[in-house]
């Protein structure tokens, strides 16, 4: 195999076949990494490598590493010597492209693998692996013969990542910020290509869920009947519109997206839409002509609310209908998101947010009067749960979470185990909660 041929064929495996790596061929993988150019060519980095399935089960159940490690007959933990690292993380640099030329060796002699950096509490894989100071194993590498053949991920475009002589911003740069109001419709889209390229975007967004799902399919259900032609707006990833599209077998429904990214997702999980995108207002379709308009979890999610509103208005019918379904600001939801990015300090895209982009709850009052701006009515609303249905998900996830970030937890993170634990228990008694006052989810539904 030439080096082409390796650098376009290698691929991050996750799944291999359950047969041990023979010791001659991992010699050959760590040679290859030894050929790798390293700082004053110090070569400052070491690898504990593990073929026993007892350290590797340990390492997933008590570090917090990630579950796909158990599918590995050999494992690299690749360790730092950080007295030397001062200067711009050269050894850090060095074992990056150590683990580089040990994945195209490993492509090269039919192997597969995958460099991992979440690999857990790292104090706790220093203490099973008995890994002194000033070591720090700063990632992992899977390494066996591949059981399965990914499709290459999408790279960036050359124009996206080249400048030339001088750094020039020739697009504009995705923001970090949780906030929504610090974005721009650009940046929104500049996020889903990013989350499309991780395949994330692809996955059903894990935090809605299913008995909030299913409080909004009868909504739906209840506002479709009469109704011909239906727009979705700002679907996303599809999760929610997926739910509702065996519903629309017999109308006409379009999904308007603000990019191709979040287009082909919705598609490959529906059967029955049209497609559209936003550019600075909903492309291909004629005024008053929609008979219905769903926007669901949307506007929490853009800068312009009145703007998209504005939109949504241009193309609803005269007697068309407006269903909005949004989190609720004055609510336990609120609270929480209030909690998160205020003591927690996430104000930036981290953890869940990264894949779901800015997010804040909305407030009903300020809602109503960007509608009443529009002229819009509000015809009814209403709204279910007094505790966000996440809580389920953020309890079940929350151990995992803790573990993979052990001591570095603040004691205010740590803190959250019982009030989610606690907070579920409220969720499952007042579930049945179905009036607008301090609802978590929100719907209001509007006309012209
Ligand atoms: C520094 C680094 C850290 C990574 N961490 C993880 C990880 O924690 N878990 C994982 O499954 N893959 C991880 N990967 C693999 C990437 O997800 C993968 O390289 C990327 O999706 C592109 O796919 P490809 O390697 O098949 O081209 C990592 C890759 C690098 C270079």
């Amino acid at each position: 195999m030439n080096l082409s041929e390796a650098l376009a064929g290698r691929r991050s495996i996750r799944s291999f076949k359950l047969e041990p790596v023979p010791e001659n061929i991992i010699k050959e993988v760590l040679h290859a990494g030894i050929l790798a150019p390293a700082p004053s060519n110090r070569q400052q980095w070491e690898a504990v490598v593990i073929q026993d399935r007892k350290i590797i089960e340990r390492l997933y159940k008590d570090a917090g590493s990630q579950e796909q490690i158990l599918h590995c007959q050999c494992l690299f933990v690749m360790i730092v010597d950080m007295e030397f690292n001062k200067e711009n993380f050269s050894n850090v640099q060095a074992t990056a492209a150590a683990v580089q030329n040990m994945q195209l060796k490993a492509v090269d002699i039919g192997y597969g693998s995958c460099c991992m950096a979440g690999i857990g509490d790292v104090q706790k894989i220093k203490n099973i692996l008995e890994i002194p100071d000033p070591w720090l194993p700063v990632c992992f590498m899977m390494l066996g013969k591949p059981t399965e053949a990914p499709s290459a991920p999408a790279r960036k475009e050359l124009g996206e990542i080249y400048h030339f002589n001088k750094y020039s911003s020739k697009s504009e740069r995705m923001q970090s910020s949780v906030f929504p109001k610090d974005w721009t419709l650009n940046q929104l889209r500049l996020h889903q290509k990013f989350v499309s390229r991780a395949y994330k975007m692809g996955v059903d967004y894990e935090f809605y869920d299913q008995e909030e799902i299913e409080n909004i399919k009868d909504i739906v259900k209840e506002n479709l009947v009469g109704k011909k032609k239906v727009l979705t707006l700002l679907g996303y990833d599809g999760t929610i519109i997926k739910n509702l599209d065996p519903m629309f077998k017999d109308y006409d429904v379009i999904d308007c997206e603000l990019s191709q990214e979040a287009v082909d997702f919705v598609k490959s999980k529906t059967k029955n839409l049209k497609f559209t995108l936003f550019s600075d207002k909903i492309e291909n379709v004629k005024d008053n002509s929609m008979d219905l308009i769903i926007i669901a979890f949307a506007l929490e999610k853009i800068p312009t609310i009145d703007f998209m509103l504005k939109e949504a208005k241009r193309v609803l019918s005269k007697n068309g209908k407006i269903l909005v379904f949004f989190k609720n600001k004055n609510s336990f939801y609120g609270a929480m998101y209030k909690g998160i990015t205020g003591p927690l300090g996430v104000k930036h895209l981290e953890g869940f947010y990264i894949r779901s982009g800015p997010f804040s709850p909305i407030s009903a009052s300020m809602l109503k009067k960007d509608i009443e701006k529009l002229n819009l009515k509000i015809l009814s609303q209403g709204g279910f749960f007094l505790v966000p249905a996440e809580v389920k998900i953020y309890n079940e996830k929350f151990a995992g979470y803790s573990k993979r970030h052990g001591k570095k937890l603040s004691v205010l993170k740590y803190g959250m185990k019982p009030v989610l634990g606690f907070s579920n228990m409220l969720f499952n008694i007042t579930k049945s909660y179905n009036k607008p006052f301090m609802a978590v989810t929100k719907y209001f539904i509007l006309e012209k």
